[in-house]
């Protein structure tokens, strides 16, 4: 990977006084191909893409068919109308939370490292309708307990309904063994979700492989538009899932009394849409297929290596996750024991033009029962550079030095 040519494509990483930009796990920068495809579709086609049959209308109308087309070959769907369109991920696992009918006592295993995303959703069924959330407990360096999960389903038994897991952890970059799981769910005729919001950006993702149902996923994350995110799941199960929108969009047709539903994706993307997003999806999944994520997975630990290196040994200084970067990914995660995190990310931000994420990253569970404030999180992406990380690294030393 050409890192200096990969920054030629970032507006903001082209000059020599670019920022350290190590926040990508919350979102990422966008490449000039994404920005000019939001700018061309205000500049030349602000239509409404699926209804009007002008020419705006049409070009909106192509290019959310193209960027539904890439997606889907992305993570290898059965066809594109598997994929449905979101504004990010907490909307799609709301929709496949809340589309799905759910009888007291179903049970739905998460694991105990859920982005709020993937936990709030379920925590509300279980409050509104009697559903039995249970908490699947990490190895103490948060990797999955395979053989705990395991257990836990033979104690769930029949009522075992739903297995819905983070792919990789924002809160430390840890990878969830997605697919031995979908196997040892649907022994017990579950179903698996999966939140890829942090995997899909960064590793290759095949939803037929990993053999699961839904798989959920922001696009602001993966070098496209904010305000964008999907969901991918089996067609027949698109088939029968509720929408928990209707209006515009979601039927084919209505009469005073009553109303049909359009077939999905239709039926999941309700009122006009975010079609500047739409369009722009397609060009980041271009910008992204045109690397091999296998290689960028493997710069990201590279990265990783030389903060962890560097930062692992300092006093009052914790890793969240397992010490080896291999099993993080490009996150970086620190427990700063006698400091506040957002105090050390604005110094580092103001000091030295470096930006990295502080506190809870929405996992405010995990920090609740570990009875931690919050973590200071750097996580790197495809156009970080080593000089970026040793910037993050020796500045965080010499703030640290200085606070004592
Ligand atoms: N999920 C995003 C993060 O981890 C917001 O920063």
């Amino acid at each position: 990977m050409d890192v200096q040519k990969i920054r030629q494509d970032f507006p903001t990483l082209a000059s020599d006084n670019a920022p350290a930009y190590l926040d990508n796990a919350c979102v990422t920068l966008r490449p000039n191909s994404v920005i000019k495809s939001i700018l061309d579709y205000y500049e030349l086609s602000p239509g409404c893409g699926g209804r009007s049959v002008h020419k705006y209308g049409t070009m909106v109308s192509k290019a959310i068919v193209e960027s539904r087309k890439k997606l889907s070959t992305m993570v290898n769907a059965n066809e594109m109308n598997e994929i449905v369109f979101t504004k990010n991920a907490t909307q799609s696992l709301n929709q496949i939370s809340k589309g799905l009918s759910w009888e007291k006592g179903d049970i739905v295993l998460t694991t105990d490292r859920e982005h709020n995303s993937n936990l709030v959703p379920w925590l509300q069924l279980e409050q509104e309708q009697g559903v039995d959330h249970r908490v699947i407990p990490s190895f103490e360096d948060n990797t999955f307990n395979l053989e705990e999960f395991e257990k836990m389903c033979n104690e769930a038994g029949d009522k075992l309904r739903m297995v819905s897991v983070g792919h990789v952890g924002n809160l430390d970059g840890v990878s969830t063994p997605v697919k031995e799981i979908a196997k040892i769910a649907h022994d017990f005729d579950a179903l698996v979700c999966v939140d890829g919001a942090q995997s899909l950006p960064h590793k290759p993702v095949d939803v037929q492989d990993l053999g699961v149902d839904f798989f959920a996923f922001s696009i602001h994350k993966m070098c496209g538009p904010s305000g964008m995110g999907g969901f991918w799941a089996k067609k027949e199960l698109l088939e029968s899932l509720r929408s928990i929108q209707a209006g515009g969009q979601t039927v084919k047709s209505t009469r005073y009394d009553g109303f049909e539903w359009a077939e999905p994706p239709a039926r999941f993307e309700g009122g006009l849409g975010h079609f500047a997003g739409m369009k722009a999806t397609g060009d980041a999944v271009d910008y992204l297929s045109s690397f091999d994520l296998n290689e960028v997975y493997e710069h990201e630990v590279r990265l990783n290596s030389i903060m962890t290196n560097r930062l692992k040994d300092i006093d009052g200084v914790e890793i969240i996750g397992p010490e080896q970067p291999s099993l993080r990914g490009g996150i970086l995660s620190l427990h700063l024991k006698k400091h506040d995190p957002h105090e050390i990310a604005m110094l580092l931000d103001e000091s030295n033009d470096v930006m990295v994420r502080s506190g809870q990253h929405c996992v405010h569970s995990w920090f609740h029962a570990h009875n931690i404030e919050g973590s200071l999180r750097a996580s790197a992406y495809l156009y970080n550079t080593e000089e970026d990380v040793k910037r993050f690294s020796e500045t965080l030393e010499e703030i640290l030095t200085i606070l004592g």
